[in-house]
């Protein structure tokens, strides 16, 4: 199905007047479940902060009945969900540019979900590797776990979304999007847009303090925001190996640099590459890494202060998103409703 015209926000155009270009329509969703790392800003944040141009329509969720499958205390979700909102717009989310919701308060995500399970087949829930791994990582197999790619599907087709970008780990459950509905399609007519994954590919891997991938399972995180202290100390415990302070050192494999560079440009990070070659010494590098990382959170840092100062705003943006989202996605609904005989 073609994507029908813009029905929010849009790129207002002549007199006023909201017209449809052949622009993408692009959803992203981030789970609230935990404080942000590094590994998350430069591998989420920053590439989805990014895409929000004239040219595309960018829709930006906190999936926190998503969430729900593994945060299981309310005051803790509750925070969560908060702090969700903080870090995107502290990180520059520009709410006036583009929508930005939580799931739960549009439930048309899960009577949607609801309908989609109806045709979707078991054993492509059962090939879903996340499921897999999130079991023996010792989450609980709850049905709703099971179900999470139908739940994501919900949430990429009421949007009529074409795009979804997303990391490597997330590739599968667009895939069982896209199997979901082009079965819906088949067996009730043309109702849904089959959305492409696109996956940040040029977002390699951030290494965490150990060198393994940064993730807050493995304990190995620098934070984006918080205690300053903390991040300070992650920095510095960084993983080196036993080259000594002048001997000449191989930025490749440095964690140390690997972080650094993502703050850099090209020219900066090979200049830096430079001198590691010629013996910067780990615990200088280190010191480098710090300020520069303090440096550039900063400004985000004051804002989220700030920010954190003014409820109603927050309140604000999430009720205005919250609205606009179900503008459309009510629209989506009656489609669906029509096609499968609820109406
Ligand atoms: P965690 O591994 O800490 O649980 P999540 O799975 O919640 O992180 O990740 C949320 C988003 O951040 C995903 O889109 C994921 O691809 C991205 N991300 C997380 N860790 C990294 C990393 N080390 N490098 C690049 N991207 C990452
Ligand atoms: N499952 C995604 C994650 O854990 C979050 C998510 C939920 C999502 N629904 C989505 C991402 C829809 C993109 C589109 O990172």
């Amino acid at each position: 199905m073609a994507a029908p015209p813009s029905s929010f926000g849009g790129r207002v155009g002549d007199g006023g007047v909201t017209r449809y270009t052949p622009a993408m329509r692009v959803l992203s969703g981030i789970q609230p479940s935990g404080q942000l790392h590094l590994g998350n800003y430069f591998g989420s944040i920053r590439p989805n902060l990014e895409s929000v141009g004239d040219k595309n329509e960018s829709i930006f969720f906190i999936a926190d009945l998503h969430a729900l499958t593994t945060v299981q205390d309310p005051k803790e979700l509750r925070e969560f969900r908060r702090e969700a909102l903080l870090d995107y717009l502290a990180c520059g989310f520009d709410p006036d540019k583009a929508l930005i919701f939580f799931q739960s308060d549009v439930p048309e995500h899960a009577e949607l979900m609801w309908i989609l399970s109806t045709v979707t087949p078991v054993g492509l829930l059962e090939r879903a590797v996340s499921y897999k791994e999130k079991v023996e990582k010792g989450i609980s197999a709850s049905a709703g776990l099971f179900a999470y790619p139908v739940l994501m599907a919900a949430d990429i087709l009421l949007y009529d979304s074409e795009r979804v970008p997303v990391g490597k780990d997330q590739k599968q459950h667009v895939e069982i999007t896209r199997d979901i509905a082009m079965k819906f399609n088949n067996l009730y007519g043309d109702t849904f847009v089959i959305p492409e994954p696109v996956i940040r590919a040029e977002v390699a891997v951030v290494p965490g303090t150990d060198g393994q991938k940064m993730s807050k399972s493995y304990g190995n995180t620098i934070p984006l925001f918080g205690d300053e202290a903390k991040a300070k100390k992650a920095i510095m415990g960084i993983a080196t190996d036993s080259k000594g302070a002048q001997d000449p050192k191989d930025p490749k494999t440095s964690p140390i640099f690997q972080i650094h560079a993502l703050f850099l440009s090209k020219t900066g990070a090979e200049e830096l590459a430079g001198e590691y070659r010629a013996g910067l010494s780990y615990g200088d590098a280190k010191k480098r890494l710090l300020e520069t990382y303090l440096e550039v959170f900063a400004p985000m840092r004051k804002k989220r202060e700030e920010l954190a100062k003014k409820p109603k705003f927050l309140e604000d943006v999430a009720a205005e998103g919250a609205a606009k989202a179900r503008a459309v996605a009510g629209k989506t609904m009656d489609r669906v409703r029509k096609a499968v005989g609820l109406r």
